[in-house]
């Protein structure tokens, strides 16, 4: 081990672009058009929309920048990063960490992909005549498909989809395939909401989504926070150590604050477009995202209703179902790359025995959460939001506290003046303000607030991160 990058070239981006639009491509996904909704739908509407924004500019910008500093600088995946930065295998087991949760992020996001799949290929197959079978009552198809044998056949297909890609490779696979299917998904999302904005009472869905109301809010804030603060994390890819994968194919000469900030704001619009493609269609159908048993099959069951009422409905669910299908697996390949890069740098196998391997393992806990509806929303919410909270606490520590005056190098290397200024507030950031409020965020998740009251919780959030941290922090020290 260690020695292989001498022996071989380590693959790399092409294009400035090309990193771009991966990072983009994975941001960008089934977190925006369909988790999303649903968990905005969940916690509050229009004040989910504000918490959650608030999160993804104060902290998602500085925890992205944070992942990107840690791959480019070691140019490894999250375990070997860890490990080879700090030279303590104890941070390596936290970069092993990562490679649970890609494995556990990918297990329900393929049984979703497969849904959507299966509606794409249903959709396109009623193009050439007849009307697509959920049609005729969205709610019980999707009752039907959504769990069972079915929906673990399609999840099956879209994880091979995934693979594929993943099995060509850095340039030829994960940066061709999202420069083809980014702007594609991009060009099509505006003509959907453009489209949506005619249907009747859009209106009251713009309301819901947009309308500021500062009471609800501050009445439920710390309710909203874990929610908002998992989603936020979720659709920028971060604290799963995707980011900190695709930035150790990087360049030293790109300039971190600006990519990280151009991926950001583009992540952030799709997000807000695809608010504005699904809310007015939701209500235009009168269905009430908020209702109790909408859940995880809100967008399926509301916008096949919306699309059935529709003169040309069945041309334009194909077209909205085939953006899904390219925004979702440009996020799958990034799950996946996740344990593909561990096993290819740090045990030197090669890429098509990682990628069967690791899509064989998934193959089999997606079957489970295919057959199992309850496992299935315990993984794509509650599991999910821990994990990647967790993660990027690791992350940013590591990044404050044992990375330190290098991670300001990395950050400030290839950045403009501006850029290279903000490297030390920066740090400050990422090393003590972020990993507190996320650990905050983390016990309001598990209802510690509301049990032990705000200020003790506030207390709590500084023993149990301080407590982490130096669990982590002895090099080498006993285990
Ligand atoms: N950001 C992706 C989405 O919104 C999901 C994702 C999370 C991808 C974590 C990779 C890592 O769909």
């Amino acid at each position: 081990m260690g020695c292989q990058w001498v022996s071989m070239a380590r693959e790399t981006w092409a294009t400035r672009l090309g990193f771009i639009l991966a990072a983009v491509g994975s941001a960008v996904g089934l977190g925006n058009i369909w988790r999303f909704p649903w968990q905005t739908a969940e916690n509050g509407g229009s004040a989910f929309l504000v918490v959650y924004l608030g999160i993804v500019l104060l902290v998602g910008v500085p925890g992205l920048l944070g992942e990107f500093v840690i791959g480019r600088r070691a140019n490894k995946s999250p375990v070997g990063a860890l490990r080879e930065l700090s030279g303590s295998k104890r941070w390596g087991f936290v970069g092993a960490f990562s490679v649970i949760t890609g494995l556990s992020l990918l297990s329900f996001y393929s049984v979703v992909g497969g849904w959507i799949l299966r509606y794409l290929l249903e959709s396109g197959a009623a193009v050439l005549g007849g009307n697509p079978a959920y049609f005729t009552n969205p709610g019980q198809y999707f009752g039907g498909v959504s769990a069972g044998t079915d929906a673990a056949l399609f999840h099956l297909l879209f994880l091979g989809l995934t693979g594929l890609i993943v099995l060509a490779g850095i340039r030829k696979g994960i940066e061709l395939g999202t420069k083809v299917m980014m702007p594609a998904v991009l060009v099509l999302l505006l003509a959907l909401a453009g489209w949506a904005a005619t249907q009747p009472n859009a209106a009251a869905g713009y309301a819901f989504f947009l309308r500021f109301d500062p009471s609800v809010i501050t009445e439920n804030f710390f309710a909203i926070l874990g929610p908002a603060a998992g989603q936020a994390l979720f659709t920028l890819s971060l604290g799963a150590g995707t980011m900190v994968t695709y930035s150790s194919y990087l360049g030293e000469d790109r300039s971190l604050p600006l990519d990280g900030s151009a991926i950001a704001v583009l992540n952030t619009s799709v997000g807000v477009i695809t608010g504005l493609v699904v809310f007015p269609l939701l209500f235009s159908q009168g269905i009430d995202p908020t209702a109790t048993g909408t859940g995880p099959g809100a967008l399926f069951v509301g916008l096949a209703g919306a699309f059935s009422q529709l003169p040309a409905g069945t041309l334009i669910a194909t077209t909205f179902f085939a953006v899904v299908t390219l925004a979702a697996l440009s996020s799958s390949i990034s799950m996946l790359e996740i344990p593909v890069a561990f096993l290819v740098d740090e045990y030197g196998v090669s890429r098509r025995a990682a990628v069967l391997g690791m899509a064989g393992i998934v193959a089999v806990t997606g079957t489970v959460c295919a057959f199992n509806p309850g496992i299935f929303s315990f993984v794509a919410g509650t599991l999910v939001n821990i994990l990647l909270t967790t993660g990027l606490v690791a992350f940013l520590l590591f990044v404050g506290w044992v990375m330190g005056r290098d991670a300001i190098e990395e950050f400030s290397s290839g950045a403009g003046s501006l850029g290279r200024r903000l490297g030390t507030p920066w740090l400050f950031a990422v090393g003590v303000v972020l990993p507190l409020f996320l650990v905050f965020t983390l016990l309001t998740h598990f209802g510690v607030d509301t049990n032990i009251g705000f200020w003790p919780t506030v207390g709590l959030t500084v023993v149990a991160s301080v407590a982490a941290f130096l669990g982590l922090r002895q090099p080498n020290s006993v285990v």
